[in-house]
């Protein structure tokens, strides 16, 4: 096993910045290939190195395949990083797996649909009085030569809660940095401990095996470049590097609310309550599945309150109905609906194996299925009770500029999106979709998607019915968040 070499990952990789609550995203397309390489070569990233005491700033970079195009990589070696990568979120295709179709089609999106995809992403992060000033420097005076600003995406810092007033970024996977974890692993429960792997290229991942990345020969412009762990001829340009998914959720704070409202009768207690169902946690982020003694590994025992349960003990659904957004997002045990598997069975479909149909797949192991969530919000607050007041003309939009970092788009943040939070017919459901992110939208053979089932004790159930979409799809783009060596080799910074 060889040790992570943190000065040489991006430090949103190991840091969500949490303490930096000013942020901001530039998303650019080159203007000038040779003034934006000189402007990447002296960029000074932030590594994933800790620092004591811990910067005040950060500057993180990643690219889009067109954008790598434009730098002057090689066609070959661009071939070497997937094929969900190189077509973009907004292939057609894809956007029907995505679910962004009417509303949410990339024929609609501000930024990343056809002819409007960035060349990359330019994170700056800060305290708030470093902020301007570290834009200011960051950019020099040559950023306006390097690069087009296709779009300044601010962000706003609302105390943890995302802009429906829910507590959010409590649960995260916990990286097995010392790759002290067994991979592929047999265990049967429940474990928030994942392979590094997961989510950074260059690492054994949950089958024990690397995911797939450009290895190239040893030449003049990749000696810098580190071997790869499983093929030490070849020069790794992915490892320490991983895939940032970026998608602009606009949130319709009023329409949540007032929907709410209305299903409860008027009554905003009622109403907090529904939303609870359909997030899967209170306003405050306490889960609504009973949490457990036994402790889950990878589960720190400080937040056991808010982290340490997971489905077993709610089989029903009654307490955290199947289909609210976090039991979608991370089923955590419930991947064997009703327990019926024998071990050995459980075992095959862990282990990613068994016959490969589509239900199959929906109920392989989670653990293959996560992502680093590292997104923001945007827009000011705005409360339950002012929510269920009518909106000025032109308010500005709210809503959360959505990121997750995982290295196999396909097998984590798609299937995450198609599998579980827009699938029709998620652990048995029928005529739903998530009830924050659904788009509404009839499919072949399911007319309905807008309704949301809270089963009851006793085999009761409760069905609300036409909910409308809340949130909507303002723009998106797959990058690749490179290694600081990778980026050198990008911005073709000299070898040594
Ligand atoms: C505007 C859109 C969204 C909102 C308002 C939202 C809201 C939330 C909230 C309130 C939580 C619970 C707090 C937490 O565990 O951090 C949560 C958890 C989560 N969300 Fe979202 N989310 C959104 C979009 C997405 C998308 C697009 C995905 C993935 C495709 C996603 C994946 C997850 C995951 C994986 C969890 C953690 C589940 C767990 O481990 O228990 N979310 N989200």
């Amino acid at each position: 096993m060889s040790e992570v070499d943190y000065a040489d990952v991006q430090g949103l990789v190991r840091f969500g910045y949490g303490r930096l609550t000013s942020a901001s995203y530039a998303l650019v397309r080159v203007k000038n290939v040779a003034a934006a390489k000189a402007w990447l070569r002296a960029a000074s990233v932030t590594s994933a190195v800790e620092q004591k005491p811990p910067p005040k700033t950060a500057l993180n970079i990643a690219f889009t395949a067109p954008g790598l195009e434009k730098l002057g990589v090689p066609e070959s070696v661009i071939a070497g990083f997937s094929h969900e990568f190189r077509g973009g979120m907004a292939q057609e295709s894809r956007s029907r797996q995505l679910g962004d179709v009417g509303d949410n089609a990339p024929s609609k999106w501000f930024w990343g649909g056809y002819g409007r995809e960035p060349h990359a992403v330019i994170m700056f992060f800060g305290e708030p009085d470093q902020f301007d000033s570290f834009v200011q420097t960051t950019k020099g005076s040559s950023w306006s030569d390097a690069f087009e600003e296709m779009t300044w995406l601010g962000t706003s810092n609302l105390d943890g809660n995302e802009p429906f007033s829910f507590a959010d970024g409590i649960s995260q996977p916990q990286i097995d940095w010392e790759q002290q974890r067994r991979t592929p692993c047999t265990q049967l429960q429940y474990t928030n401990i994942t392979a590094l792997g997961e989510f950074l290229l260059g690492y054994r991942n949950e089958y024990g095996k690397f995911t797939d990345r450009p290895l190239l020969e040893p030449d003049a412009t990749s000696t810098d470049l580190p071997s790869a762990g499983e093929a030490p001829a070849k020069k790794d340009l992915g490892r320490n590097g991983t895939y940032l998914v970026m998608r602009q959720l606009e949130q319709d704070v009023r329409k949540f609310w007032q929907f709410l409202y209305e299903q409860a009768g008027g009554n905003l207690a009622d109403a907090a309550q529904l939303g609870a169902k359909m997030v899967g946690r209170t306003l405050a982020g306490d889960p609504l599945a009973p949490t457990q003694d036994e402790p889950i590994p990878g589960v720190d025992p400080k937040s056991a309150q808010q982290n340490q349960f997971t489905y077993e003990s709610d089989p029903a659904g009654a307490h955290c109905p199947f289909g609210a957004h976090i039991r979608r997002a991370n089923p955590r045990n419930t991947d064997f609906p009703e327990q019926h598997l024998s071990a050995l069975r459980k075992l095959i479909i862990m282990l990613g194996f068994g016959p490969k149909r589509f239900y199959d797949d929906l109920t392989s192991s989670v653990r293959f299925h996560r992502i680093l969530r590292r997104g923001r919000e945007y827009g000011s607050e705005l409360s339950p009770e002012e929510a269920l007041q009518p909106g000025p003309p032109n308010e500005s939009p709210r809503g959360l500029h959505f990121i997750c970092l995982n290295p196999n788009i396909s097998r984590q943040f798609e299937f995450l999106q198609n599998a579980w939070i827009m699938n029709t017919k998620f652990s048995g459901l029928t005529g739903e979709s998530d009830p924050l992110l659904g788009n509404r939208g009839s499919l072949p053979g399911c007319p309905v998607t807008s309704a949301f089932t809270m089963p009851e004790d006793g085999g009761l159930r409760r069905r609300v019915c036409g909910l409308p979409q809340f949130i909507t799809l303002r723009g998106g783009a797959y990058f690749f968040l490179p290694s600081l060596r990778a980026l050198r080799y990008f911005a073709g910074a000299p070898n040594g």
